[in-house]
């Protein structure tokens, strides 16, 4: 089989590798991919987001299955074009995709279904939102409706700080058009906990689940990034937990979307936080997390391929999703400077003997060789039969991958380690 997956970052680089186990797949295209990914798959130079090409590349390569992991082009309706072009693909369409690409929408679905959510009120209009803001419980949460690349929300700890956010999104258009509306919701209190699930529309099978360490510096401090590392499971995820979350949250979140002529077949992310009273959606995604994909698909025993054609076809029910009973940790490496301005261009070393533990998430191939051009430049995952293990593989890993100007954070797993005790 011809397979194609659109994106090239980190996640991408987990998902191809795991694609391959399965000895049907001869080929992978990764539009764009990376310079990293480029030892896995054939990267084609096409953007993620010019769908036009990209149908035009899938009808030109007869590609049989393709795999569309970024928001932005699932927000775009590549799925739905594909789809049209006769090519079966993995993700959910343009209707489905609007419980990431707008916080409106799906607090408004929440709310609507009893979906446990902080509660909320949507302005379009800045000034009301600013003179609501005046009596407004505090700290208070501001969030962008539309796609802000993981930086529409601010989590406002001061009246001040929660007037800036919202000039700073309404008026000065900080996201472009993603601000012309924005929820301000209460502010929740409690560990956050990942999930990321298999749905064909009708039935939901969770994956393990993951804690992800979004702040760029040590203890939780610095601003946050895209994510600076992962560990799975999550230990404040328990069966308990998991349970009044697939009751509360999962299947009414399913069953919502269908009711709403919006059947949501994929990979439905949920970020919960598991407050005093109970579970409660912080954000949906409508696509695998970056890093959450790099620890939970190493953890995937069964075949990646299977269940993904299985939720194309709508019969994910008889498909089997099992995991190990390992532990993952993945430690992301990244330029010196990010989230913020960064150099690039350094030489980026990753030992043969590593290569499989490896997500590259930005680097360029230039002169024959393996240079970083991006904030995040990789991600190492260890996976170990204990956390500790897993925590201490993974940092001995990322050790043996260099670059000048890297940095990483020294204490992925360490909240994770200290609920276990
Ligand atoms: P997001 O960009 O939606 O992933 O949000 C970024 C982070 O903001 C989340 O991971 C939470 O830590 C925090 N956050 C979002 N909503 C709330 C809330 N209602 N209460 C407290 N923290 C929140
Ligand atoms: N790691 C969070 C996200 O993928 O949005």
């Amino acid at each position: 089989m011809k397979l194609m997956v659109i994106g090239g970052g980190g996640r991408e680089h987990a998902i191809i590798k795991k694609l391959k186990e399965n000895p049907k797949v001869e080929v992978i295209y990764a539009l764009p991919g990376n310079g990293g990914i480029a030892r896995d798959a054939v990267c084609v130079n096409i953007s993620a987001k010019d769908i036009d090409g990209i149908v035009r590349f899938a009808g030109e390569n007869r590609i049989d299955y393709a795999v569309v992991a970024p928001d932005d082009p699932l927000a775009m309706g590549c799925v739905d074009s594909l789809m049209a072009a006769g090519i079966p693909c993995f993700g959910p369409d343009q209707k489905a995709a609007a419980i990431e690409s707008s916080k409106v929408f799906a607090k408004n679905l929440m709310k609507k279904y009893g979906i446990p959510t902080a509660s909320y009120e949507i302005f379009d209009d800045p000034s009301e939102a600013l003179k609501y803001l005046e009596t407004a419980p505090i700290p208070t949460v501001v969030k962008a409706d539309g796609l802000a690349l993981g930086k529409g929300v601010t989590v406002a700890m001061t009246r001040e700080e929660a007037f800036t956010a919202v000039r700073e999104i309404m008026q000065e258009k900080k996201f472009g058009s993603s601000g012309n509306r924005i929820v301000i919701e209460e502010y929740l209190e409690g560990p956050e906990v990942s999930v990321l699930s298999f749905t064909d529309g009708n039935v939901i099978k969770p994956m393990i689940s993951s804690m992800d360490h979004k702040r760029a510096y040590d203890k939780d401090k610095g601003p946050n990034t895209g994510g600076m590392g992962t560990i799975a499971p999550n230990p404040y995820y328990t069966d308990a937990v998991a349970e009044q979350c697939m009751q509360q949250i999962f299947l009414p979140t399913i069953r919502a979307m269908k009711a709403e002529g919006r059947p949501f077949r994929g990979c439905l992310y949920f970020g919960l936080m598991i407050t005093k009273d109970g579970p409660k959606v912080i954000e949906y995604n409508c696509r695998f997390g970056d890093p959450e994909t790099q620890v939970v698909l190493p953890l995937l025993e069964s075949d990646l391929l299977t269940i993904m054609q299985s939720v194309t076809n709508e019969t994910l029910e008889q498909c089997e999703v099992r995991f190990s009973g390992q532990h993952a940790c993945c430690v992301v490496l990244a330029s010196k400077g990010y989230p913020g301005s960064y150099e690039k261009g350094f030489e980026l070393g990753i030992p043969e003997a590593i290569s499989d533990n490896v997500f590259v998430a930005g680097a360029a191939q230039k002169d024959g060789k393996l240079v970083t051009a991006g904030g995040r430049v990789a991600g190492v995952t260890a996976v170990a039969e204990t956390l500790e293990d897993a925590i201490k593989e993974a940092y001995s890993l990322a050790d043996q991958v260099t670059f000048d100007n890297r940095m990483c954070r020294s204490d992925i797993g360490q909240r994770a380690l200290s609920a276990l005790l």
